[in-house]
């Protein structure tokens, strides 16, 4: 039901909405990378299967979806072929992939205009029977119908979550906040990366998360200064930090946890930094309301980032600026995607945060181990999800201590 409301309010639009699946990626030979169905795709029609293309123009919603195949489906499991995919979705129509080409046509004299992003293996269909169209109707020195990119369309509609998707972000955040615990309690120093890695999986998997939203990051020691470091293969030596940034995904919907800790004990010189990161993110999160704009938390964090870093004698007259030792933006959209859609700016101005909308917090300090300073080669990350709603915010991984 929620799915065609979605359907509803784009066919709102005067326009033809083509939006195709991820396609499949090869491996290696007769091996293929785990298939994850497009974000908005899903968001639109509940449906999973790769090779599928949704169109929608003002009067229907149509799928084309692969056709049944035993052969494949001994090999590969069940498609839900063209009668499956209609009882799923309830769309008007589904049609096998195979006749996406030549029905193109047909669905585009249903509007004036056409919302495909450019770039995928389906260009060449899109664009053909752009042209086609207007061949059809002889010497008219119109132009083709305009084609748009619809991702800021669905963006706005994404970045505003129903309940439904609350429930799953919540499932999704709870269950990733307890494996960042189970992580805090199993973490010794001898430990490599790649268990604690393992852990956050095991635990997420066990209870139902069908992945991760994003490759772990288990950052031990200098590691940790590396702000997308996944190789998750050193060992974790005592006395130093270890920065965790994990999230699983339940129900499509992902978390985004960062998580800095001790292998051992903090120095009072680590404790003082991670104290300094802390602080900045409870601030930034105290401030969540609807109303503020995201670069007002953003701005705030780092001034207190800026203070933390004189204290620590980071910031010298003719040395490192603050963006060596923060690089990066305080908070993004969460949702189906890590970095979920949504516009961040509106006319040359911040996000207001309205409710419903969902936003990470994850301030951190980063000392590059080329820095003279005593904590060089440290780095801290405290990350947590917030939900907006009308009376403020809730902290979605509270579960996570800090
Ligand atoms: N895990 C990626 C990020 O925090 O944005
Ligand atoms: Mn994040
Ligand atoms: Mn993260």
């Amino acid at each position: 039901m929620e799915y065609r409301q979605r359907r509803i309010a784009l066919q709102a639009t005067d326009g033809v909405f083509i939006i195709p699946s991820w396609p499949e990626a090869l491996r290696n030979p007769d091996v293929m990378h785990p298939y994850r169905p497009d974000s908005s795709l899903y968001y639109l029609t509940g449906f999973a299967e790769p090779e599928s293309i949704l169109v929608l123009t003002p009067k229907k919603s149509v799928l084309f979806v692969r056709p049944k195949d035993p052969e494949k489906e001994l090999w590969e499991g069940i498609r839900l072929g063209v009668e499956g995919a209609l009882a799923l979705t309830g769309m008007d129509a589904t049609y096998p992939i195979q006749q996406f080409a030549s029905q193109l046509p047909q669905l585009l004299n249903e509007a004036s205009a056409i919302y495909y992003t450019l770039g995928s293996s389906i260009d060449s269909m899109v664009l053909e029977a752009r042209s086609g169209q207007l061949r059809k109707k002889g010497r008219t020195g119109l132009s083709c119908m305009p084609l748009h990119d619809p991702t800021q369309l669905i963006g706005e509609l994404r970045i505003h979550k129903s309940a439904s998707e609350i429930a799953l972000l919540e499932k999704a955040c709870t269950l990733s906040a307890e494996a960042h615990q189970e992580l805090r309690r199993i973490v010794t120093s001898g430990m490599y990366e790649y268990e604690l890695d393992a852990a956050f999986i095991a635990y997420t998997k066990k209870r139902g998360c069908e992945r991760l939203g994003y490759p772990s990051i288990v950052a031990a020691g200098v590691n940790a200064t590396i702000l997308h470091y996944q190789t998750n293969t050193k060992q974790l030596k005592a006395g130093e930090l270890v920065l965790v940034d994990a999230g699983a995904e339940y129900g499509m919907y992902t978390a985004d946890i960062s998580r800095t800790f001790a292998v051992t004990e903090m120095t009072q010189l680590q404790a003082k930094a991670y104290s300094i990161v802390l602080h900045a993110q409870q601030e930034g999160i105290s401030m969540i309301k609807p109303g503020i704009s995201i670069q007002a938390i953003h701005t705030h964090v780092c001034d207190i980032l800026t203070e933390g870093m004189k204290e620590l004698n980071l910031l010298k007259k003719d040395g490192a600026p603050f963006q060596t030792f923060y690089p990066h933006k305080t908070s993004h959209f969460l949702g189906l995607d890590v970095h979920d859609s949504g516009i961040y700016m509106i006319d040359g101005a911040s996000r207001i945060l309205e409710p419903g909308m969902v936003i990470t917090v994850e301030p951190g300090l980063y000392i590059p181990a080329h820095i003279p300073h005593p904590l060089a080669g440290t780095g801290i990350r405290i990350e947590d999800d917030i939900l907006i709603e009308a009376s403020g915010h809730r902290n979605l991984t509270q579960a996570a201590e800090k």
